[in-house]
């Protein structure tokens, strides 16, 4: 990044507000508007965060010496962006209402995607009104989506995060893991007369995916008197691979497709959304779809002060190239929105957890920070005493509904008062004087209030953002997942990374198949370092 002559500016200004508490930032009595956005029903309040309006521009000059907008521009026409895989990115076609979208100047590809929906459209319908009928004639009751990755926790996470809005009549269950207690307790409880199970995968290729599939179809077929023609009725596929689907045994009838240029973390918006379709239906799921698109255009026309996912991006490469925190905590105050730590570490890590730039040599600053979190209430009685005493730089990323799902009592206005005194805290901390003030309001002695003073007080400056919403609407949810999508890209652009390639998976598929054989014990376990044999040689001394 050294490149780009910001980077001075920015760092010297980092190095100044290092040392300058965010509660001193407040004394601007216009903080919260000068520093916080809306788009449609999402708030963004940067506010609680170390940022200025010279970093805001500071961060506009980096920006604008990287090119960012000629970037996006290249990103939406279909450009080689995936210069290792020699493809564009554009999963934005799919959710795109134009009539057409080209590759390049090239290739229309809205025929296609629009060909396919008329076919997932049907089938959705077919599936909700009960007219697809199981093997037996009963019509389907549970979806089951096997799939890992892009091809699972997309799905799932937005499945959970509309539970609301969803036809209860069919219930949702995901498998991912190649753990057969993953799959062993959802078989137990599906009736296989009325389950259906879509295997997603876009290479159909991964091992995970196609172990729980054969697992899948051998328990429907011992249950259908190993009669193959149940399978066509029980089993479809999504995936950009026919040919290795129908090997697989799958009826290309009974199959959906999507294409090279939609990447795997990307793919949600595409026939991999079937499971959200299934759930809540095809005119929410073409809400969904376009809360995406008005992202989409908002992002190719802001300005970059006003463009959120420019600006989410650029504030986090602030964040962790030049203030360093060094995690990213998601932290939904949402019961619904429970994958979605989940579904940001895929998105980000694996697109942006890169060391070498587009050209291939290495680089020497850091790329994407460690994504973690949980639903924020129960973190609270668990990792947030870290966050507010330990030794961790860690930046914080919160959200809440304004409006209760389901009202109870105060249960909501309790919820929000709990994610608002957390940035509060967080942001300002007690001094040793207040902590003093709170523990002489308690009646604790002089000698007592002394000891307890390192204990009791906290430094606070730790930043935050805030995501408000009213409720979480498939259009919504929709904008924020690619408010995300084109934060990971803008990150990518600076960092000057292919965020859609994801070649550090394979290394670890490869020795897996390796050690498959040695792990069966047909082959010796010489070969392989002291830890991996010695481990091979315990398992199979133990096991049964
Ligand atoms: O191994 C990583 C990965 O390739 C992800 O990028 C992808 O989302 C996931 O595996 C599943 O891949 P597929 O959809 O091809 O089964």
């Amino acid at each position: 990044m050294d490149k780009f002559k910001t980077t001075e500016a920015l760092r010297t200004k980092a190095e100044q507000m290092k040392s300058q508490h965010i509660r001193e930032l407040f004394e601007d009595e216009n903080r919260f508007t000068e520093f916080s956005r809306q788009f449609e029903g999402l708030l963004f309040d940067f506010s609680k965060s170390k940022v200025d309006a010279e970093v805001l521009d500071l961060l506009e000059s980096l920006a604008g010496e990287a090119k960012l907008q000629q970037g996006i521009a290249d990103l939406f026409a279909g450009k080689e962006v995936n210069n290792t895989e020699n493809r564009p990115a554009l999963h934005m076609a799919l959710r795109s209402a134009e009539p057409s979208y080209r590759i390049d100047g090239g290739e229309d590809v809205k025929p296609l995607i629009l060909a396919e929906e008329q076919k997932f459209a049907k089938f959705v319908n077919n599936v909700r009104s009960g007219k697809w009928k199981g093997h037996t004639g009963k019509p389907i009751k549970t979806i089951v989506n096997i799939g890992i990755g892009g091809s699972d926790l997309g799905p799932k996470m937005v499945c959970q995060a509309l539970k609301p809005n969803s036809n209860q009549q069919l219930r949702m269950r995901f498998i991912s893991s190649i753990d057969a207690n993953h799959v062993f307790p959802i078989l137990t409880v599906c009736d296989p007369e009325t389950t259906l199970f879509i295997v997603e995968s876009k290479t159909f290729g991964t091992e995970e995916t196609l172990t729980n599939a054969n697992t899948c179809r051998g328990w429907l077929l011992s249950s259908m008197s190993n009669d193959a023609s149940a399978v066509a009725k029980h089993f479809v596929a999504v995936t950009t691979n026919i040919e290795k689907a129908r090997a697989f045994g799958i009826d290309p009838r009974n199959m959906f497709g999507f294409w090279d240029w939609v990447g795997g973390r990307y793919s949600v918006w595409s026939a991999i959304g079937l499971p959200i379709a299934l759930s809540l239906g095809m005119e929410q799921f073409k809400e969904f779809q376009a809360g995406a698109a008005a992202m989409d255009s908002h992002f190719k026309t802001a300005p970059i002060k006003k463009n959120l996912p420019a600006l989410l991006g650029l504030l986090g490469v602030w964040n962790q190239n030049f203030l360093e925190y060094k995690t990213h905590a998601i932290l939904p105050y949402d019961e619904y929105l429970r994958w979605f730590p989940d579904y940001l570490q895929q998105l980000e890590m694996e697109s942006n957890g890169k060391s070498v730039n587009k050209g291939g040599q290495p680089i020497d600053y850091k790329t994407c920070p460690i994504l973690w979190g949980g639903q924020g209430n129960n973190g609270q009685h668990a990792f947030y005493q870290l966050l507010h005493q330990g030794t961790r730089y860690v930046f914080h990323e919160f959200f809440a509904p304004v409006e209760a799902t389901n009202p109870m009592g105060d249960h909501h206005l309790k919820l929000l008062a709990n994610c608002l005194a957390q940035s509060e805290a967080l942001m300002k901390g007690r001094t040793a004087e207040e902590a003093r003030e709170a523990m002489k309001a308690e009646g604790l002695s002089d000698s007592e209030i002394e000891r307890l003073v390192p204990f009791r007080s906290f430094a606070g400056d730790k930043p935050s953002h805030t995501f408000l919403y009213k409720e979480l609407t498939p259009r919504l949810l929709g904008s924020l997942i690619a408010l995300y999508e084109h934060k990971t890209f803008t990150q990518g652009w600076i960092w000057d990374i292919n965020s859609f390639d994801q070649w550090g998976v394979e290394l670890g598929k490869q020795m897996c198949k390796r050690l498959q054989p040695i792990l069966s014990g047909d082959v010796s376990a010489d070969n392989l370092d002291a830890s991996t044999k010695g481990l091979i040689n315990y398992t199979l001394e133990n096991r049964d």
